[in-house]
């Protein structure tokens, strides 16, 4: 099995992300580069990953009009990315100008295309922060019409709660890769997230990839942290 593992490099200060990578590399399968890193450090940081073999997840949530967003997507490419997030909110012109933009520039560059995840509702919202913006929905169903529209839109990813990966399963294509942010080695530390399950169950679950942010890079020790959760998966 590969590596599942993304380690969210949720750091402000380049120099510390790119310490931990390398620290935690061995033991994880890909790094997350998220908005607070990127605009610290830019794209130098996705070289850096690259430099040391890193699988990298630009993880932007790109949403806006279907001509900014293929352009992004397109520089993301050439910046040899494997993995970008684009808000399924944004639409069904939004995603599919994603999909195609990311497919016909990595044919232009000669590389594989990046998958293309569709974000669909954050982990931190629940039914009362889906309300607040107008979307008095429950989460499960607003995920279920999300997840369909990305399907529609041509996208084979999505990042998704891992509660949500049982439910999905039923209505996604079978190789349909499923990104689980709101992982939680122990349940008595969620910080901000409201729907979590712990690595091992979210994998049984059926989710390809497992992103880890605070509970490796705020641990006292990273690597030991890193190195548990992968155990923890790992064993029968
Ligand atoms: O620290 P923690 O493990 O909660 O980090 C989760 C990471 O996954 C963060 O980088 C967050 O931005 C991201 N994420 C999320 N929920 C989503 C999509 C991404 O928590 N739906």
């Amino acid at each position: 099995m590969n590596n599942p593992i993304i380690v969210a490099l949720d750091l402000p200060d380049p120099g510390k992300a790119f310490a931990l990578a390398k620290m935690v590399a061995p033991f994880v399968g890909a790094f997350k580069i998220g908005s607070e890193l990127f605009t610290a450090a830019g794209p130098e940081m996705v070289r850096q990953i690259r430099g040391i073999g890193g699988t990298v997840f630009l993880d932007l949530k790109f949403h806006d009009i279907p001509n900014t967003v293929a352009k992004a997507v397109a520089n993301a490419v050439r910046l040899d990315v494997q993995m970008l997030t684009v808000h399924t909110s944004g639409g069904l012109d939004m995603m599919a100008a994603a999909e195609k933009s990311a497919v016909a520039t990595a044919a232009l560059v000669g590389t594989t295309p990046p998958l293309v995840l569709g974000v669909t509702v954050l982990t931190s919202m629940d039914r009362d922060g889906l309300s607040e913006i107008g979307c008095p929905t429950d989460v499960p169903e607003q995920v279920t019409r999300l997840a369909s529209l990305a399907v529609k839109a041509g996208l084979r990813g999505l990042v998704c709660s891992p509660l949500e990966v049982r439910d999905l399963r039923k209505i996604l294509p079978p190789k349909f890769q499923l990104v689980t942010p709101g992982i939680r080695p122990n349940s008595e530390n969620l910080n901000d997230q409201k729907r979590t399950l712990s690595p091992k169950e979210a994998i049984q679950a059926g989710s390809n990839w497992i992103v880890v942010g605070r509970p490796i890079y705020a641990a006292e020790d990273p690597i030991r942290a890193a190195e548990q959760i992968l155990a923890s998966i790992t064993t029968p």
